[in-house]
């Protein structure tokens, strides 16, 4: 019986979920460990980015961060409090592999093999994921993902962590969100490595896809668990065009094409969709796809982790007049969208977070049963989903954030409706168990559900921690 049927509707005030549906919270290496010159780590791009003035926010790094190398234990005891049956992070590459490539650091290997064991100790899942966006400089300094060399460094890296960590782990993914490696990376700048190439922004994507499909077969050789399970993170959305009107339908297609099937269709289907190649034919001949790269890139995965934040709105051209938008889209470098520079990117409808992202669940449903529609049942999990806002605590320490609970409420609702409309959907991850560094914004948003004082790394449960807490024990999203 898939997880789809299995779920019901409230019987007792409640959604209810799977029995085994995975809920859990995520994080990703660069954004919560700090600790980055110690134990032989190297600088990743992000060290690079973040100590180039003018490219985060306040000049914020992720040197301490909230300081997870040091304080793992505590954290692994708040997820036990929550009683989360999952924790996702991501190993740091230039942690376990400094330089990119040559032999593993012990010192670094060993965090993760501490993390793992201490999370397996405290019967939660790890959910490892092998990179979030933290490329050892050194491979940047050679090409980054514009080399392909990068790709092949990466299988490697994959295989030296499943045979550590593969007697372990159960449920690995290779990428995070490759659009914003590529796009936000290679095309826009906005990230690191910094850099402002439509064309190689599309090549680092294929690169990355590479790395993906020689990761998956690197994972799959070395010893894993006989049940592990193996994926891709990806962050496809909603994109609804502004009208019907032919242009605003087509600024629809191009964007679907380059944040959604420009990964979907490699990876489930074997092939790039045609319209996409066609829109930045003028930008690249695509003579980085190789013989047999899609073949690869295709190899079979278990799972696909779905990170959802917000819909996108998208019309033909120049905005007839001023237009309130304040969409990280709207005001991005139009770099990040290989030849639909001239897309206009509206502020769809909803409530705003901190990030002036817009709070709509119903996007969540309709992207889920989209990827079911067009791509088959792969087992779906949502690897991310969450929201930015300026909470602090009270007089009294305690954090009230009632918008991020109510964001959390809808969109698990959401969540339950697409298992309801046949999804497999396998299990939640909230972004993010911790207030983190929130890459070009630093520390000025905090997506946590356990709000961090930066001054004393003071952990803290927001209500909306509790409010996961009693979803997860009381075994569903109660009705209201
Ligand atoms: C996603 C990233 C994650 C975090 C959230 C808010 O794109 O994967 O690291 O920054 O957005």
């Amino acid at each position: 019986m898939t997880s789809a049927l299995k779920a019901e509707a409230s019987t007792e005030g409640r959604l209810r979920f799977p029995p085994d549906f995975l809920w859990g919270a995520a994080t990703a290496a660069y954004q919560i460990e700090g600790a980055a010159t110690e134990d032989e780590r190297t600088p990743s791009i992000w060290d690079t980015f973040s100590a180039t003035p003018g490219k985060v926010r306040n000049g914020d790094t992720g040197h301490v961060a909230a300081d997870h190398y040091h304080r793992c234990g505590e954290d692994i005891a708040i997820m036990s409090d929550l009683g989360l049956k999952a924790y996702r992070f991501s190993v740091g590459w230039p942690r376990v592999r400094p330089a990119g490539s040559g032999p593993v650091n012990p010192a670094g290997m060993g965090f993760y093999d501490r993390l793992v064991d201490g999370l397996l100790a405290a019967g939660i899942r790890p959910v490892l994921t092998l990179y979030h966006w933290d490329l050892p400089q050194e491979l940047e300094d050679a090409g980054g993902w514009t080399n392909r060399d990068t790709a092949y460094r990466f299988a490697e890296y994959a295989g030296l962590v499943a045979d550590r960590l593969g007697d372990r782990v159960g449920l690995w993914s290779t990428l995070n969100e490759p659009w914003c490696s590529a796009f936000l990376g290679y095309g826009s700048g906005e990230h690191a490595p910094g850099r402002t190439d439509p064309a190689a922004a599309l090549t680092a994507a294929h690169h990355l896809l590479l790395a993906h499909g020689l990761g998956v077969q690197a994972l799959r050789a070395a010893s894993l668990r006989a049940d592990a399970q193996v994926s891709l993170v990806i962050n496809p959305t909603t994109v609804r065009p502004v009208s019907n009107a032919p242009g605003d339908v087509d600024a629809a297609r191009r964007i679907d094409g380059l944040i959604n099937r420009i990964f979907l269709d490699p990876v489930l289907r074997g092939h790039y969709p045609a319209d996409v190649q066609a829109d930045t034919a003028h930008l690249t001949g695509w003579n980085f796809v190789r013989n047999g790269d899609l073949a690869t890139i295709a190899t079979p995965i278990d799972l696909l982790g779905v990170n959802y934040y917000q819909p996108m709105l998208v019309g033909a051209g120049e905005p007839p007049g001023p237009v309130p938008v304040s969409s990280p889209e709207a005001v991005r470098p139009p770099s990040a969208w290989p030849g639909s520079e001239d897309v206009r990117f509206l502020q769809p409808p909803g409530p705003l977070t901190d990030m002036g992202w817009s709070v709509d669940a119903s996007g969540l449903r309709e992207l889920l049963g989209r990827i079911r529609r067009d791509y088959g049942d792969i087992p779906l999990v949502i690897t991310e989903n969450g929201a930015a806002y300026a909470d602090e605590p009270d007089p009294a320490g305690e954090v009230h954030d009632p918008e991020r609970v109510r964001y959390l409420h809808e969109h698990l609702t959401a969540a339950h409706e697409a298992l309801r409309d046949g999804v497999d959907l396998r299990g939640y991850f909230a972004w993010s168990l911790l207030d983190n560094f929130e890459w070009a914004y630093g520390y000025s948003k905090r997506f946590g559900i356990v709000h961090v004082d930066y001054t004393t790394q003071r952990r803290t449960l927001k209500d909306s921690a509790y409010w996961y807490r009693d979803v997860i024990t009381g075994g569903g999203v109660p009705v209201t």
